[in-house]
């Protein structure tokens, strides 16, 4: 999978460290509130199963699935979402967790629903990567671990065509992979 990349942005260890002064901040801002942490499957598992262990309150945590992409390196302008629980969000602050914000589309979907909801308190976004573009839909990320640049970045949740979650680094996907079919790819 290394040999995929053509750079390491982010290594596992700059990871944790800077998840530690995200959980600090939260920590900050969420103590003695209600907080449900809505995970945006899949691309948030790593990102929250490594963050939450560093937020020692006593939160709840929701999973929403959200899919724009089918297979490739570009949206499709279509955000489909499943799986929430809305009842659950009724008189919790809700932390809505993502992998990346790059259009906004999917962001500003989940954001949208969750506000809709009867009973929510308020809603806050939290993202493990910000990418250095105009936005295509308005999203507020109240939480960023590390702004990059326009690029496609793979790992530490992150896939090209589902694969690539689990290297434990960030990196940008080399343009050779991208377009290669993934039968191929061994
Ligand atoms: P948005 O709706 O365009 O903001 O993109 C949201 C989703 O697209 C993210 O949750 C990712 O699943 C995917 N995505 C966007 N940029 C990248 C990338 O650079 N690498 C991998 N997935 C990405
Ligand atoms: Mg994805």
């Amino acid at each position: 999978m290394y040999d995929d990349l053509e750079r390491v942005l982010f290594d596992e260890a700059r990871i944790l460290s800077r998840l530690d002064e995200l959980a600090n901040e939260i920590v900050r801002d969420y103590t003695g509130k209600p907080l449900t942490v809505l995970a945006v499957l899949h691309g948030s598992l790593v990102f929250m199963a490594d963050l939450l262990r560093r937020v020692p309150l006593p939160l709840e945590l929701a999973c929403i699935v959200a899919s724009s992409y089918q297979g490739g390196t570009k949206t499709t302008g279509h955000v489909a979402l499943g799986g929430l629980d809305v009842n659950r969000l009724q008189g919790r602050h809700v932390l809505v967790l993502d992998d990346i914000l790059d259009t906004g589309l999917t962001l500003n979907r989940v954001a949208r629903e969750v506000s809709a909801q009867p009973g929510v308190l308020d809603v806050r976004v939290c993202v493990l990567l910000a990418k250095r573009k105009r936005r295509e839909c308005a999203v507020k990320a109240d939480y960023v671990a590390f702004e990059i640049e326009d690029e496609f970045v793979v790992g530490y949740g992150l896939d090209y065509a589902e694969r690539y979650r689990n290297l434990p680094c960030i990196g940008v996907l080399s343009k050779n992979v991208i377009g290669r079919s993934t039968k191929d790819s061994g």
